[in-house]
């Protein structure tokens, strides 16, 4: 649970705060870490929408946002980038945390860091994300098309599955604080 707890998580008019929870993914492993990020924040007392990045999404009716992306070939998928370029005016007023999950992001060392900080490189032509996590993701050769197996196989990249439950839900414990949705908040 949350450090603010159930008690907290309404605001000062006693209205439940809301987040939206948003992800793109190709194959379901970021789907997955958004849906553990938005069940901690459920389970702080907070409305969570648990939604993917396409253009119904309005964020503007949240009180807060955390957006989420696979990397692919370095970048964001293109629906997350597009959603942050598109909705860039509500989301600027609001505060924001985001995640990159990643093959690389396995290890934390400084040039995957540094890939991942590069990822991040076209949202924050948008926005100004509080927080920015990168998590370890999924990949599994047999499960992706054709073209995704050819280019894992040119870069060499064996199969594997190193998502993190632990680390994901630690963080999205934090995020309460970061998104000033408690007091003593940013
Ligand atoms: C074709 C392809 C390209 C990828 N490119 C990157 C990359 O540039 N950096 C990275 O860290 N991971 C990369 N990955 C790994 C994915 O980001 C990882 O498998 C992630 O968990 C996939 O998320 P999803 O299941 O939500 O689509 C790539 C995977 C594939 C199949």
């Amino acid at each position: 649970m949350s450090g603010g707890g159930v008690a907290a998580a309404g605001g000062q008019e006693g209205r439940m705060r809301s987040v939206l929870v948003c992800y793109a993914s190709r194959y379901g492993s970021t789907r997955e870490i958004a849906g553990w990020i938005a069940d901690e924040l459920r389970g702080a007392g907070f409305i969570a929408d648990c939604l993917p990045a396409g253009k119904e999404l309005h964020p503007a009716a949240y009180d807060a946002a955390v957006i989420g992306s696979a990397l692919y070939m370095g970048k964001w998928l293109a629906e997350a980038r597009e959603l942050v370029s598109r909705e860039r005016i509500p989301l600027g007023r609001m505060p924001v945390a985001v995640f990159s999950v990643g093959y690389s992001l396995k290890e934390l060392t400084r040039p995957s860091l540094q890939a991942g900080e590069a990822a991040l490189s076209d949202i924050s032509l948008f926005i100004a994300p509080r927080d920015a996590a990168f998590f370890p993701g999924k990949v599994d050769p047999e499960r992706v098309s054709p073209a995704d197996r050819a280019i894992l196989s040119l870069a060499g990249i064996p199969g594997g599955d190193f998502c993190d439950a632990d680390l994901v839900r630690a963080w999205a414990r934090t995020l309460p604080a970061l998104l000033g949705l408690i007091q003593g908040g940013e």
